[in-house]
């Protein structure tokens, strides 16, 4: 049997009863069989980025976020969108991948939980970014499964079957696309 698709899942809020962390928790009771995921939970620790300190030795957590993506065969986000655009704290983690090698090729995909008609400038400022890394951008796992807070449960994962039979066939895109590759 082949070796699980590992998929790192980067949720760009900081806030503590964030939709798209409770979206991207939920993963991990729907993956199907053959994923594994990882929800990465050290946004807010990472240092403000700063080129002078891109250097050897990293900072400790830096050397973690890259080590956690190396080691992904995919990366899948979920971000707010504030002002039109990516949070600071999220475009902080970005900054710090630029000047590793991980991304380069990297999987990605990323989800949209707000509801149509908001949260589009995110994602097209995280396509612009993605595509500066080089990453190689999932399209069949681009999906927006819009997630209210009245469908997160007391766990703080999402309770709604259609956003989680959803999610299912997101983490299934990302699956065929790296099966595909290897
Ligand atoms: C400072 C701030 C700015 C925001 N700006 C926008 C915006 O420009 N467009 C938008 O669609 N929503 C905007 N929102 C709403 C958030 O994107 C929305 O509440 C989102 O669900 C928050 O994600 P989270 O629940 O994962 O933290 C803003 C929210 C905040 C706090």
């Amino acid at each position: 049997m082949s070796d699980p698709v590992s998929v790192l899942l980067v949720s760009g809020s900081t806030r503590s009863a964030s939709a798209g962390a409770a979206a991207l928790r939920t993963a991990a009771s729907v993956a199907p069989d053959g994923v594994r995921t990882e929800l990465y939970q050290r946004l807010a620790e990472l240092p403000v980025f700063n080129p002078d300190h891109d250097v050897d030795p990293l900072p400790p957590l830096v050397a973690d976020l890259r080590g956690r993506i190396a080691a992904a065969d995919a990366v899948l986000f979920c971000a707010p969108e504030y002002a039109g655009s990516l949070p600071g704290a999220f475009k902080n983690l970005l900054d710090w991948t630029v000047g590793g090698e991980e991304m380069y090729g990297k999987p990605v995909a990323w989800l949209t939980v707000a509801p149509e008609g908001r949260g589009d400038g995110a994602s097209a400022t995280l396509a612009t970014v993605l595509g500066y890394l080089g990453t190689v951008v999932i399209e069949p796992a681009l999906a927006r499964l819009p997630l209210p807070s009245t469908a997160i449960g007391a766990d703080g994962t999402a309770t709604d079957d259609q956003f989680r039979a959803g999610l299912t066939e997101v983490l299934r895109a990302i699956q065929r696309h790296v099966a595909a590759s290897r």
